[in-house]
């Protein structure tokens, strides 16, 4: 075996879209090759969960390969870079480069042309790869996947190891009329499949499925049940060519299944097989336990995976370097060493956890609302929904349960149902403290047009925001030129509040005391640039210049500057982004017509904890301090004035 693994090791560098940095050492134990066609939202969050369930169990190194389009590509890739699971690869290969194989294939499940393409596996796998476990997105592991692999050890010449379909399908005769594919018996299930690529290439797999296809469609017309009619079709011609696996590799809760009849002891099962749409409805004995298992992983805690496998050698990535000596630059008696371990911490991201769909305007003026929040903010989401109806990017700071809980949330509100132009970006929490600013630049990053509208999610927009907003960015030729478009803020105390609907209406209530200038009680200078008496009167955008701690709501073009990660949990989070935008000399712009009020809520944790600890105001001074003189050292002595401004309060 060892052979064998050496020689794929060489060609997987070639392959692998993230940079190995030493060589791979050789392991004692086997590396193990999965594979897996994933594409679109749905399949990439089912995915995590069936990753999780062999991480959990697994001993072995790992190799998984990720049959995706786009938008799987882009999830997927950046869920395992920064989970950073060690001896675990990742390869991506392009579903859309598979497609001419198989789209002439009429077909009728619901999987669509994804669930063809694993019968491209020889061809889209690395010529040298011999052997893979193939698997379905909705499959859940009970057990170590390298006891199914070592079934490959007891094939004599074959070169498929499949689970018999657990239902009656391919018996024909479910109804009148009913005419299923050619089957050995009841056929096989192609959720679970032991692929011998080596065997498939040498006897020319990549035409006989397609001979098989071709003939059997001429009186078929069309597949039911996509690449497993043509697998069991091809089966049926070469029997001797199948190893069949004990059913509990593949426990199928379909409908009328006799998946109970596979099993004696609930003990013996290893893999559960959720292949029906209804998934969690269906009726089996065992179902309890089945779900039980099933949500132990969906909610089971990624960064616990992280762990090394026990004499196991990890291979350092480039990544996993860098943190390392970043790591151990770190003074472990520095008094302010949570924040700065905090700063290094790679945070697991899961992008567009729900489905996303958007198409750029042609006129180069959209706006995304770019806001972060956890899970106390989000009631929020709704009437965010209702006041502006562009593009939202937001970034979630949850734990997997929690990233769970907000799934059955969203799937559950009519409202959120109804947007797909919002895209949901789940940073994994970690660690002691909140990290706000980390949190807002995956959001920022994952902004898809030319501008964007920073925000917090515990304000409402005032309606027609996002229209008003869009001319400004034509009137004020954003385009060309470095503005910062400031939206005014406000705040109310009153939980019900009959939102204004103009200018006019917010001034009288503010006259009224309904509502206040934003932090009035308690922080005025966060806004005070604003110059709210100005702005009551004012009918053209005004300019004003930057003070210290001006935190304003501002409309920039998406290449703006991140926010610093340095500044987490509560304190100079927005403060250093805005100084920061000063420093690069955009101007800042009060909009006459536009405002925002802050909605009420209880205090956050972060903040209780600032106020209480004079150690974390000690560690927030030195950050700053810190932060004013990387301004320096970037803007030269332009940037001296934001020293001299916070000297002088
Ligand atoms: C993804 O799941 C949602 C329900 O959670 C469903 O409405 C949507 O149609 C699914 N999308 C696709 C492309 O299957
Ligand atoms: C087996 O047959 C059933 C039809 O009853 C079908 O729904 C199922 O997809 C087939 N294969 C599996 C995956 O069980």
């Amino acid at each position: 075996h060892h052979q064998d693994t050496n020689h794929l090791v060489m060609s997987m560098h070639r392959l692998l879209k993230f940079p190995i940095a030493s060589t791979f050492p050789l392991f004692s134990v086997q590396l193990i090759h999965v594979a897996c066609v994933c594409a679109g939202h749905n399949a990439s969050r089912d995915v995590v969960t069936l990753v999780k369930s062999i991480l959990f169990h697994r001993r072995n190194p790992l190799h998984f390969h990720f049959i995706t389009d786009a938008v799987a590509n882009q999830i997927l890739s950046l869920l395992f870079q920064s989970w950073m699971v060690p001896s675990v690869q990742v390869s991506f290969y392009d579903a859309d480069e598979l497609k001419s194989e198989v789209s002439w294939i009429p077909n009728k499940h619901y999987s669509g042309i994804y669930g063809l393409m694993k019968l491209t596996l020889t061809k889209a796998l690395p010529s040298d790869l011999t052997k893979v476990i193939v698997l379905d997105t909705d499959i859940t592991f009970a057990t170590d996947i390298a006891e199914l692999w070592a079934i490959f050890k007891k094939f004599t010449g074959m070169m498929f190891g499949l689970v018999e379909n657990q239902s009656d399908w391919y018996l024909g005769n479910l109804w009148k009329n009913h005419k299923p594919w050619p089957a050995l018996g009841r056929g096989f299930n192609t959720g679970v499949i032991l692929l011998y690529l080596e065997r498939l290439r040498r006897i020319g797999w990549e035409q006989m499925w397609r001979l098989t296809a071709e003939r059997e469609l001429m009186s078929m017309l069309s597949t039911s049940l996509a690449d497993q009619d043509i697998f069991n079709a091809f089966i049926k011609q070469n029997p001797v060519l199948v190893h069949q696996l004990p059913c509990f590799w593949n426990v199928q809760l379909s409908d009328h299944t006799r998946s109970e009849q596979c099993y004696t002891e609930v003990s013996d099962l290893k893999v559960i097989h959720w292949n029906s749409p209804k998934k969690l409805r269906v009726k089996n004995k065992h179902v309890e336990f089945f779900r039980n298992l099933y949500l132990t992983f969906l909610e089971y805690d990624g960064n616990l995976l992280r762990r090394e496998l026990f004499g196991c050698p990890t291979q350092a990535t480039s990544e996993s370097i860098r943190l390392q000596g970043a790591l151990e630059e770190l003074d472990e008696d520095d008094q302010c060493y949570d924040f700065r371990r905090e700063r290094i911490t790679v945070h697991r991201v899961h992008l567009y956890f729900l489905q996303y769909e958007y198409t750029l305007t042609g006129d180069e003026t959209d706006i995304t609302l770019v806001a972060q929040l956890s899970m106390d903010r989000l009631q929020m989401l709704e009437a965010i929904c209702k006041h502006w109806e562009g593009p939202i990017s937001l970034a979630l700071y949850m734990s997997d349960a929690e990233a769970q809980q907000f799934l059955r949330y969203a799937q559950a509100s009519e409202v959120l149902k109804n947007r797909k132009n919002v895209g949901y970006h789940i940073v994994y929490k970690e660690g002691q403290f909140y990290p706000v600013n980390l949190v807002r630049n995956v959001a920022l990053r994952n902004a898809n047009t030319p501008y964007v509208f920073l925000a917090d999610v515990d304000f409402l927009p005032m309606y027609g925001l996002y229209d008003y907003l869009r001319k400004s960015v034509v009137q004020l030729d954003m385009a060309h030129a470095k503005k910062a478009l400031v939206v005014p803020a406000f705040e109310t105390l009153r939980y019900r509040l009959s939102f204004p609907k103009s200018k006019a209406e917010l001034l009288s209530m503010l006259d009224m005391g309904t509502l206040y200038t934003f932090r009035y009680h308690v922080w005025t200078k966060g806004h005070a640039p604003t110059n709210y008496a100005k702005w009551r009167t004012a009918t053209t955008p005004y300019k004003v210049e930057w003070e210290a701690d001006f935190e304003p709501y501002v409309v920039v073009r998406r290449d703006c500057p991140e926010y610093d990660q340095r500044f987490v949990g509560f304190g100079w989070n927005k403060v250093s982004h805005i100084m920061e935008l000063d420093a690069q000399e955009y101007d800042l712009m009060i909009l006459p017509n536009a405002f925002m009020v802050h909605m009420p809520h209880a205090p956050s944790f972060d903040i209780s904890k600032f106020r209480s600890s004079p150690g974390y105001r000690y560690c927030l001074q030195t950050l700053k301090d810190e932060f004013h003189q990387d301004l320096s050292r970037k803007y030269g002595a332009a940037a001296l004035k934001y020293l001299t401004a916070q000297r002088n309060i």
